[in-house]
């Protein structure tokens, strides 16, 4: 059975928000289930709507689902921290951005942040569906490119495991204690009138 988290009990907002945004966290417990390609591609679908500069849409994805050929790979790639829980994922993305633009070659300055945008997109989606979606920066970013074949303008970002929820008892013994949703600074901690002053 999965474990189930009343967030209002680890998070509290400060003004008014969609709920969307305070219940989409990251837990590590997943049951090891598969997921249909309608519940994976509704995902990406969250992610195509991202805005970005010139509308470029730098970001792209490469998945690996864990009844296909491409399991094995994707989850070398991973440090071992983070294998130690995503072997339950049902996929693992790859997130890649194109670092110049389509209409002149030329370098986009943003597109790492654009990037960023659709990975929430697609975070606060899977969220909204119930689905386990944890970001990773462990793993290892030059195998990924190297064994992907990604050509030179290609940026690997992040990695993505995505799950049916499970169950925190069955998380190895030290990952138990936190598999709770993070607080965050305060607002004054990261909004200032005019002057940077931080
Ligand atoms: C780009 C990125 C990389 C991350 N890398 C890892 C990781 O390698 N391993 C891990 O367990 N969590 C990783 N996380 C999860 C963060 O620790 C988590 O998002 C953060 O603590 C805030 O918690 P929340 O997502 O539950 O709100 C990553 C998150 C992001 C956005």
């Amino acid at each position: 059975m999965a474990t189930k988290v009343r967030i209002s009990d680890y998070r509290v907002n400060q003004y008014e928000v969609s709920r969307i945004f305070i219940d989409r966290w990251s837990p590590r417990a997943m049951s090891g289930e598969e997921i249909a390609d309608e519940e994976l591609f509704s995902l990406f679908e969250a992610a195509r709507w991202a805005p970005s500069a010139f509308n470029n849409q730098p970001w792209r994805f490469v998945y690996a689902k864990r009844d296909s050929e491409y399991w094995d790979q994707f989850f070398g790639f991973l440090a071992e921290g983070n294998q130690a829980w995503a072997d339950k994922a049902a996929a693992l993305i790859v997130v890649i951005s194109k670092t110049t633009f389509d209409y002149n070659g030329k370098p986009s300055k943003t597109h790492t942040f654009d990037t960023g945008a659709a990975w929430e997109n697609l975070a606060l989606q899977g969220s909204k569906n119930d689905l386990v979606i944890h970001g990773m920066q462990g793993f290892d970013y030059d195998k990924v490119k190297e064994e992907l074949s990604l050509p030179e303008e290609y940026k690997v970002e992040m990695m993505i495991a995505v799950g049916k929820p499970g169950n925190i008892k069955e998380l190895p013994d030290k990952l138990q204690g936190n598999e709770v949703p993070s607080g965050r600074k305060t607002i004054k901690e990261i909004v200032r009138e005019g002057e940077f002053g931080f």
